[in-house]
Order: C-alpha cells, then sequence, then structure tokens
C-alpha cells in the first residue's frame, strides 16, 4: 500500500502555474482572484486564508472581502456584480455555505461564467458534461491529478463514486467517465452499498461521514480517494474512509489531511491561471 502525498502533488502544480504566471506576467497579466467569505464559520475561514496563501505562492493579484453574517442578497449581488466589470479580477469564488438567509444559487448564477472558477455555473457544468470546458470543479480535478500521480490507467477500470454533491460526487463522476473508467454513482438511497463498493478498481468518498468507508467497503488492491473533512467523535480530523483499517486493502490511498484538500486549492490557482490567459486572448 502506498499513500499518495496530496502535499507534494499539489505543490508541484502550484510551481508549473508559478512558472506560468511569471510568463504571463513578462506580457503584462497578473492573474487575480477575488475570494468572498459571508459569515464567521471557522472552517470557511481556515480555507478562504489557505487560498490568500496559495494565490501569494502563485504570484497572483488577490483580494478578500470578508462581508458580515448579517450582509443581504443585494449587498452580495451589488459585490458580484462589481467584480465582474472589475478587469484586475479574473476568479471570483464566493466560499460556500452561504448563511442560511443567503441564496447561494443566486450567487453562482450571477458570477460571470468566464469568471467562475469553481466551475459552479450552470453553464461551465453543461460544457464539463459535453466535455468542452474552460474551469474543471476543482475537486474533482484534483482526484483525477492524484490518480494520474499513482500511475494507474483509469480507462476501463471500474470506479465508484460515493455522494452525489453537485460539487464533489457528479462532477466526479464524469471526469471518470471523460477518462474512460466505468463509472457508477451511489448515494444514501443505495441499496447494498457495500455489494457495489466492493466491485471498484477505484473508490471516491464523498459523503461527509467520519470514517463511513469500513474494509469489509473495499475491494483487494482498489485505489482509494477520500474527499471527507470531517471531525472524529474526540474532535480530530478525519475522512470518510476508516483509514487504519482501510489502508491495508489498497494499491493507493489519500491520507485526511494532506489528500485531496491541498490539491482543491492547486487547481483552484490553475482556474483562475486559465481565466487570466482568456481573458487577454492569451494561449
Ligand atoms: N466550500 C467547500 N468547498 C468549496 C469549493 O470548492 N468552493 C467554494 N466556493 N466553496 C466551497
Amino acid at each position: 500500500m502506498q499513500i499518495i502525498d496530496g502535499k507534494a502533488v499539489s505543490k508541484a502544480v502550484k510551481e508549473q502555474v508559478k512558472k506560468e504566471c511569471d510568463e504571463l506576467k513578462a506580457k503584462g497579466v497578473t492573474p487575480g482572484l477575488a475570494v468572498i467569505i459571508v459569515g464567521d464559520d471557522p472552517a470557511s475561514q481556515v480555507y478562504v486564508r489557505n487560498k490568500e496563501r496559495a494565490c501569494e505562492e502563485c504570484g497572483f493579484y488577490s483580494e478578500k472581502y470578508a462581508l458580515p453574517a448579517e450582509t443581504t442578497q443585494d449587498e452580495l449581488n451589488a459585490l458580484v456584480d462589481r467584480l465582474n466589470k472589475d478587469e484586475k479580477i479574473n476568479g471570483i469564488l464566493c466560499q460556500l455555505p452561504l448563511p442560511s438567509h443567503l441564496d447561494d444559487k443566486e450567487v453562482i448564477n450571477r458570477i460571470d461564467p468566464k469568471k467562475d472558477v469553481d466551475a459552479f455555473h450552470p453553464e461551465n457544468v453543461g460544457a464539463i458534461m459535453i466535455g468542452d470546458y474552460n474551469f474543471l470543479p476543482c475537486t474533482p480535478a484534483g482526484v483525477m491529478e492524484l490518480i494520474k500521480s499513482t500511475g494507474v490507467d483509469v480507462s476501463g477500470k471500474k470506479a465508484v463514486v460515493i455522494g452525489r454533491s453537485n460539487i464533489v460526487g457528479k462532477p466526479m463522476a464524469m471526469l471518470l467517465l471523460h477518462a474512460n473508467a466505468t463509472v457508477e454513482i451511489t448515494h444514501s438511497r443505495t441499496v447494498d452499498l457495500k455489494e457495489v463498493t466492493k466491485t471498484a478498481d477505484i473508490l471516491v468518498a464523498a459523503i461527509g461521514r467520519a470514517k463511513f468507508v469500513t474494509a469489509d467497503m473495499v475491494k483487494d488492491g482498489a485505489v482509494v480517494i477520500d474527499v471527507g473533512m470531517n471531525r472524529d467523535e474526540n474532535g480530530k480530523l478525519c475522512g470518510d474512509v476508516d483509514f487504519e483499517n482501510v489502508k491495508d486493502k489498497c494499491s493507493f490511498i489519500t491520507p485526511v489531511p494532506g489528500g485531496v484538500g491541498p490539491m482543491t486549492i492547486s487547481m483552484l490557482m490553475r482556474n483562475t491561471l486559465t481565466a487570466a490567459k482568456i481573458q487577454n486572448n492569451i494561449k
């Protein structure tokens, strides 16, 4: 069994992005990312801080908008409208979840699809479905990079995704399909889940429940990717996979933390670089 080092793969992606960013700067273009966070959810604050730090590492220009929890939909919409028009800003990311009185769908739909570095806008989601896209959704794209780093060829393999969210499960299945896997999406209503997950050569867990995937659910030699970010009974950070028990059955497995998490941010940097190139007609 080998543990996939998400930090190392992420660092390599960021180094490549930085190199391309330097080339863009030589042409007078600096990629710019605006990050919006509303309220004071501690996990979101950590994610946003990490995104700002990654911008610095890559040489990007960044702006952070930390808005109070009482922000109205009109105020948030006005900020998005302003950032849509701002030429220094190539990518706009609104950290989710938003406080419950705000409508995340309204915000997602309002962001200019050309600046939608999360790839959440329906236009970009549709483009991904067809396989003709500029931006890949950050977390699934990060998972694909991690699988690539193992050297395992996805083509013709059976891939099972646990979870069907718009952010991870559904686009994840699509990217695996584009890589010629035979894909099955499972979820909370799936009957005999274990029978399905045991068929997976590649198993991606994106459920949001601590240590949900146990050793009896995993095929010998599978590649196991853990997208989960939970707290266990002792308040310790853990994934959706029961790592200690599952690890000996796998060929490759991602740890939590240090697996998928760092990749999501690197892919956001790559999308912001792509956005800057497209908006400035640079190949
Ligand atoms: N919250 C959790 N993951 C994400 C993400 O990838 N993008 C945004 N905007 N919010 C998130």
